[in-house]
């Protein structure tokens, strides 16, 4: 039996983007024109459209046409466009206000000091000494991590490269992958990348549960079980100093490696000790300047067990060399004159004034987050179906995050991830909020 034609139409779509000839945001041709070619109607040109809509590949706005989508969930759970008149609720930065001219101070004292040979050649491989000391306060003080020795510190391009390097040097293909039932959409595009398989553990009210982290590492043996303690991306949950244990002693009895990612750490109202200082030999703990200070700088430090860091200090080596040396100079330089740690507190306070606006403006909507968090997660009402409110939001200038990408398995999601500290202007973050309340307030009375 012959394909319907607006099969056949949609697949000569899908072809031109499998070639690359229609990239990323291509705007595809007008119904009326492609009826032409195809010898057929709009409304049959209309039906492809909508199918490839519904297959994910492309995304129509009424007025403006339609345009093939991203095929990165990374990247279209992370909207990284900051476009004037346009709110980004989807990326989660700090808010780079005043920061940035501390941060281009740290920099201009840096290199104006005497020259160091050790940033400008290959010696120091595994990164230099004074940064891995820095990067030992940084830990230390924002997270209470027990560190014995800056030999045990790590230096990397980011947190982001230090889960990918984890996760690539203590599995293999074919692998489970223990997280968080709803994680952050990078830690699954890697794991996606790599070919290993994640395996949701449920989450409570307070994060992880460690009944069922049992129950995953008996039924799937993971290499590996990656958390978000603290702020969790995106529940915003923070598991208590009991929880942690409990984790703790759920991994000490299996197979497997904690990848501790509490990049987040530094929005804990009191320090709480991470799971890696229950289990220091069968952990990795992971922090990064990127959220405290500025993701720019691409500077992550991991703890490694003492008997893995010549192994994972000869992988990154292989791969990237080293962590470039000169912005670690300048994250040195900001965390030994405590400038570091000012900036996170300033950071703190920020979110904890976000949140309260936000809180005030959306009064009403099912809000989940700490008083400080980075972000919210917002659960909409049930009869409104997230895909459809997310493109509506796209469509009036709104960037949110489908909660779907934060899904192990992809799957819908009834949830948004809302960010408070991306668009820098106070007043402009407002108007983006009201907006977003005036939808939500249609979409409620739609019903
Ligand atoms: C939980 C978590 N880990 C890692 C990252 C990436 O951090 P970095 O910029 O240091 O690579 C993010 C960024 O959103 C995150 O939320």
């Amino acid at each position: 039996m012959a394909k319907a034609k607006y099969l056949e139409i949609a697949d000569a779509i899908i072809h031109q983007i499998d070639i690359g000839h229609y990239h990323e945001g291509h705007k595809l041709p007008a119904h009326r024109a492609l009826a032409e070619e195809y010898s057929t109607t709009a409304v049959t040109v209309a039906k492809a459209y909508s199918y490839l809509a519904e297959q994910g590949h492309i995304e129509s706005f009424v007025g403006r046409g339609s345009f093939v989508k991203s095929r990165s969930t990374l990247k279209q759970a992370i909207q990284s466009q900051l476009v004037e008149d346009e709110w980004n609720f989807s990326i989660l930065q700090p808010c780079l206000g005043s920061a940035m001219e501390q941060i281009h101070n740290a920099m201009s004292q840096c290199f104006r000091e005497a020259l160091k040979p050790e940033l400008f050649g290959y010696i120091e491989n595994t990164g230099c000494s004074a940064h891995k000391q820095a990067g030992m306060k940084w830990l230390q003080q924002s997270s209470g991590l027990q560190i014995r020795s800056a030999e045990h510190v790590l230096l990397t391009n980011g947190a982001q490269h230090a889960l990918s390097t984890l996760i690539e040097l203590y599995s293999k293909p074919g692998d489970s992958i223990a997280v968080e039932a709803q994680t952050y959409p990078g830690i699954l595009s890697i794991i996606n990348m790599l070919g290993r398989t994640a395996v949701g553990v449920e989450l409570d009210e307070q994060g992880m549960s460690p009944s069922h982290l049992q129950a995953v590492c008996a039924q799937h043996q993971p290499s590996l079980v990656v958390i978000v303690p603290s702020h969790q991306n995106p529940t915003t949950r923070t598991l208590s100093l009991e929880r942690r244990k409990a984790i703790a002693s759920v991994i000490q009895r299996h197979h497997t490696w904690l990848v501790e990612d509490d990049i987040y750490s530094f929005l804990n109202t009191e320090v709480i000790a991470p799971i890696t200082n229950f289990i220091p030999e069968k952990s990795f703990y992971i922090s990064s300047l990127s959220k405290a200070i500025s993701p720019g700088l691409r500077t992550g430090f991991v703890k490694a067990p003492q008997s893995q860091v010549d192994k994972l200090a000869a992988h990154i080596r292989s791969m990237v060399w080293l962590a470039s040396p000169m912005t670690f100079e300048v994250a040195a330089q900001l965390i030994s004159s405590g400038v570091a740690f000012e900036l996170a507190k300033d950071q703190k306070k920020i979110a904890e004034q976000r949140q309260v606006i936000a809180r005030t403006i959306l009064e009403g909507e099912r809000l989940e987050s700490q008083y400080n968090s980075f972000h919210i997660w917002l659960t909409l009402p049930e009869h409104v179906n997230t895909d459809e409110f997310v493109n509506t939001a796209k469509e009036r200038g709104m960037f949110l995050s489908n909660g779907r990408f934060f899904c192990y398995n992809e799957s819908y999601s009834q949830s948004i991830r809302l960010s408070l500290m991306s668009i820098p202007d106070q007043t402009h973050f407002e108007i983006g909020l009201r907006h977003l309340k005036t939808l939500l307030d249609q979409y409620q009375s739609s019903i």
